[in-house]
């Protein structure tokens, strides 16, 4: 397999709103974040992956761009973009933006000439269409609630919206539309900028005609999902992107592709394929959802998370590359979702961490993880801010028969402002996030987590991270080895290999707080296992051993 940069680092993601404000406005912004690059040096991450920094009305926290080629007010400026990109360059650090490009803001010039009549000459750079039977032209639901299409008085049409109604979607049928998005990622790319992260890639292309979708039962609505995940020009498209800018670049490229099976992932990754470098699944996100919503209370499968996890590393294994995450500002808090965020929250949030960065793949570290940050629970709905969130809380207890109670305790599980809460860099007000008052609360356990009191302790969960990062560069199993997991039927155990060369692996880690038995497969002979990383002291190795709470432990056989 070719050794590429890309495949050896580390990647963390900056959610600027709620990483540090250097002002005192309450938002994060671009100076706040580079006043912290020493603090990601010192983790020791190779690229940031910064969310949408550009000009925006903030329907969906800057995923709903009215300019590309501007930063959003609240950020700062392009000089400061400028100092960000340069100071980040000159620690080693390489930069990627978040590329939003499924849909723009309703307030983007495009859009607003678009609607103005149905001969403008932006009017096809989205998707306008009749109506049927006085209703939208389809029964699809949109991602936030609510149809997927809104009617325009102006022209007497609907438009498509796959997220909010301020979010239109693109036509990426219509080529001045891919060329428009192409110079714009050349300009960014001419800045100097690292590479993209490319927001719901594989929605660009819907299936022709819009056809309606199988109706989800207790809604108005039918499954949207086989016609716009995937669609039949997708791989075109991309590939016409590669071949146009991303091939002309030495850069990092990460699509978003919910929905998406190992076949269709090795048709975007794969080396042969010039399209990306890799994309994010979402099939081990998924493990704690029911009826395909994440607004319930079950708990994962530890099960269904290992083959997940486990169907890609294997089937991806020398014909793509695989995207390692368990957070992003999506998602809840992993040390709340898979491990125990009570009296184990850092031994399970060290165990996490192990279980992920030994796989195959480039690892995404959300801040705040590698400080093993945990969910919040705001008493009232008032306090939230995402709109995924607040659309969810009217239409389930509104038309869902769901009671406030209920929906109170999903949405402490599942909400997306369980990552977007401010960081915790101290234990001072807010959480030395801003000498403001913060955009979003913060999470009351500050003053216990924080970065603070975990950078100069290696047997913290920073210093854990800190050694995870460096164990992946002194070791070259961990990124290019094979892997295989072990006990696959296991309810509590996630262990697996890896292999390269002559050397082997062992990742074992236990996700229950009960005491485990663990044994070394046999082929491996204890004398040469060298222990690189655990969560407890010095544990001896046996041919059968006892796992603690949470334990993990990871040893190279070489
Ligand atoms: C992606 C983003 C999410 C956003 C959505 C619409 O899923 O990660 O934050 O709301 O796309 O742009
Ligand atoms: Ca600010």
């Amino acid at each position: 397999m070719e050794r590429t940069w890309w495949k050896e680092s580390v990647i963390y993601q900056i959610y600027p709103r709620s990483f540090y404000d250097s002002n005192g406005d309450g938002n994060g912004d671009l100076a706040g974040a580079t006043a912290k690059l020493d603090y990601l040096k010192d983790l020791g991450i190779d690229i940031i992956w910064l969310s949408p920094i550009f000009k925006s009305p903030n329907h969906d926290n800057g995923y709903d761009i009215s300019d590309y080629r501007a930063i959003m007010d609240e950020f700062g400026t392009m000089e400061d973009f400028g100092r960000l990109l340069s100071e980040a360059h000159a620690r080693g650090i390489k930069i990627m933006l978040d590329l939003v490009a499924n849909h723009t803001s309703d307030e983007h010039p495009w859009f607003i000439e678009s609607r103005k009549s149905r001969d403008n000459a932006y009017r096809d750079y989205y998707i306008w269409h009749d109506g049927k039977n006085g209703g939208p032209p389809n029964n699809w639901e949109s991602f936030f609630g609510g149809p997927t299409w809104e009617y325009d008085d102006k022209t007497g049409q609907y438009y498509m919206h796959l997220f909010v109604k301020q979010q239109p979607d693109l036509n990426w049928e219509n080529p001045d539309v891919r060329h428009e998005i192409y110079d714009m990622m050349k300009w960014w790319f001419d800045k100097g900028v690292d590479g993209f992260r490319m927001d719901t890639v594989n929605m660009y292309s819907k299936a022709p005609g819009f056809p309606d979708g199988e109706p989800i039962p207790g809604t108005p609505y039918g499954d949207k999902s086989p016609h716009m995940h995937n669609g039949p020009r997708i791989h075109e498209f991309l590939k016409e992107m590669n071949r146009e800018v991303l091939s002309k670049y030495d850069i990092v490229t990460v699509g978003e592709a919910p929905e998406t099976s190992v076949e269709d992932a090795i048709l975007y990754t794969g080396f042969d394929q010039g399209e990306l470098n890799m994309v994010f699944t979402f099939e081990h996100m998924w493990t704690d959802y029911q009826n395909a919503t994440q607004w319930c209370d079950l708990k994962f499968d530890l099960v269904k998370l290992k083959n997940a996890l486990s169907s890609w590393q294997t089937g991806l294994h020398e014909k793509g590359w695989n995207s390692l995450y368990w957070n992003n500002h999506d998602q809840p808090r992993v040390v709340s979702r898979f491990g125990d965020d009570g009296e184990y929250r850092e031994v399970s949030a060290k165990m996490l961490a192990a279980c992920l960065h030994m796989m195959q793949g480039t690892p995404y570290i959300y801040q705040g993880e590698e400080l093993g940050m945990t969910n919040v629970a705001f008493s009232g709905i008032d306090d939230y801010d995402d709109v995924a969130t607040v659309n969810a809380y009217r239409e389930y207890t509104e038309n869902r028969g769901v009671s406030h109670g209920d929906m109170m305790r999903y949405i402490h599980q599942t909400s997306r402002d369980n990552a977007r809460t401010p960081m915790q860099w101290d234990n001072t007000e807010n959480a030395g996030f801003t000498t403001g008052k913060p955009w979003l609360k913060v999470n009351p356990n500050y003053p216990v987590i924080n970065a603070k009191a975990q950078v100069n302790d290696p047997d913290s969960v920073f210093g854990f991270y800190k050694k995870l990062i460096r164990l992946r560069k002194e070791h070259p199993v961990i990124v290019y080895g094979d892997y295989e997991l072990l006990l696959p039927d296991h309810p509590a155990i996630f262990a697996y290999l890896r292999k390269l060369g002559g050397e082997t692996l062992l990742t074992v880690c236990s996700f229950q707080k009960e005491c485990v038995e663990f044994s070394v497969p046999d082929i491996l002979p204890l004398e040469k296992a060298k222990l690189l990383l655990s969560n407890y002291d010095s544990p001896d190795i046996t041919r059968t051993f006892t796992l603690q709470p949470y334990e993990a432990r990871v040893y190279l056989f070489a």
